[in-house]
């Protein structure tokens, strides 16, 4: 068994770091993050599904607006050296998928390959991949393990999966070091509302403006919710962790909490007097109940999520209100 290892950060100053989809609501934050240890950042985005306003003015930022699989512009990007890859742009998530699941193929399969091969040309010290734990679908216990056969059952989680493999296919054939992080339901600053996007800016979103919160299910269901910045610690440390080198994580926060007391809890802290209504399940969603096992992550790079789900919200609410 691998040692443990300390949660401290590498420093990482200096370093030359590529974001792709930094504009996004992960990427943005992992993008600030990296600059406030000192870490030049190349930014590649088309800014197809995120808005302006999530990136700072910054003289280390270098943001490129172009599309993951256009080899003109990562022909454009490659040609600085970076030390770090952290793989982000994907067409994001489910329900968008099964609108146009040949689109999500191009995106998250065809784009993240692209990348790959640039990459592999300069092997940086690590790429780092951020899957998802849609992957794991339906299992028989509500608890995600790394080393449990995946079962995916929307287009979205069968690319997040297939792009797994073609980490794993890159480093066997050019020998560059990926690492893979299953993140679990991020929420927190920078997560806008709408269609296709997550249930907690939505229900932030209805509660502020006194429209119903709508709950596709019993609200029994599930899942592991984890705040923006605990992903970005997890991220961070598995890139840059010795012991993170071409391994697979889950990053969550280990516990589970239903759906109707996410509503509950926004309802409360936005003082908010909008209705809960009760739809069918979504035709593509019938996991009922799904946490992450986040034991490896936390012996093997030190990861130790630390925002209750009610801090978590707080501080969302917070980005709402000075949006
Ligand atoms: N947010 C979550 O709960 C969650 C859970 C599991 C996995 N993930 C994964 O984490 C990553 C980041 O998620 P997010 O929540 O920040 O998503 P997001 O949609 O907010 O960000 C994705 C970014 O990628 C960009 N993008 C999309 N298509 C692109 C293309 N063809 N070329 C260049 N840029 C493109 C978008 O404009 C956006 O800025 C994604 O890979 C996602 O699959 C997220």
């Amino acid at each position: 068994m691998k040692q443990v290892e300390s949660s401290y950060m590498m420093d990482i100053s200096g370093i030359n770091a590529l974001v792709t989809g930094g504009n996004g609501a992960v990427g943005s934050n992992l993008v600030k993050r990296l600059l406030e240890q000192g870490a030049k950042v190349t930014v590649l985005d088309d800014f197809s599904q995120s808005g302006t306003g999530n990136l700072p003015r910054h003289a280390n930022l270098t943001i490129m607006k172009g599309d993951i699989t256009d080899k003109k512009i990562l022909s454009k990007v490659f040609s600085k050296k970076f030390d770090y890859v952290f793989h982000l742009a994907a067409r994001f998530a489910n329900e968008l998928s099964v609108k146009d699941p040949l689109e999500d193929l191009r995106v998250n399969v065809q784009g993240t390959l692209q990348v790959l091969l640039y990459a592999s040309k300069q092997k940086p010290e690590r790429f780092l991949y951020t899957s998802s734990s849609s992957l794991y679908g339906h299992q028989i216990k509500p608890v995600m393990k790394e080393d449990m056969m995946p079962n995916p059952s929307t287009p979205y989680a069968t690319s997040k999966l297939t792009a797994e493999y073609y980490c794993k296919s890159i480093y066997e054939l050019y020998g560059m070091n990926y690492t893979i992080v299953r993140l679990s339901n991020s929420y927190g600053p920078h997560d806008p509302p709408g269609r296709y996007r997550n249930v907690i800016p939505n229900f932030f979103e209805n509660a502020l403006h006194k429209r119903p919160i709508i709950i596709t299910g019993t609200g029994k269901e599930t899942r592991d919710f984890t705040f923006v910045d605990d992903c970005v610690d997890g991220i961070i440390l598995a890139a840059t962790k010795k012991g993170g080198k071409n391994e697979t994580f889950n990053l969550g926060t280990g516990k589970e909490t239903q759906i109707s007391q996410i509503a509950k809890l926004i309802l409360k802290i936005t003082k908010s007097k909008s209705k809960t209504n009760y739809k069918s399940m979504r035709s593509f969603d019938h996991v009922k109940r799904r946490k992450m096992d986040i034991s490896k992550a936390k012996r093997m790079i030190g990861y130790n999520p630390s925002t209750t789900i009610e801090r978590g919200l707080e501080k969302t609410y917070q980005w709402f209100l000075s949006n």
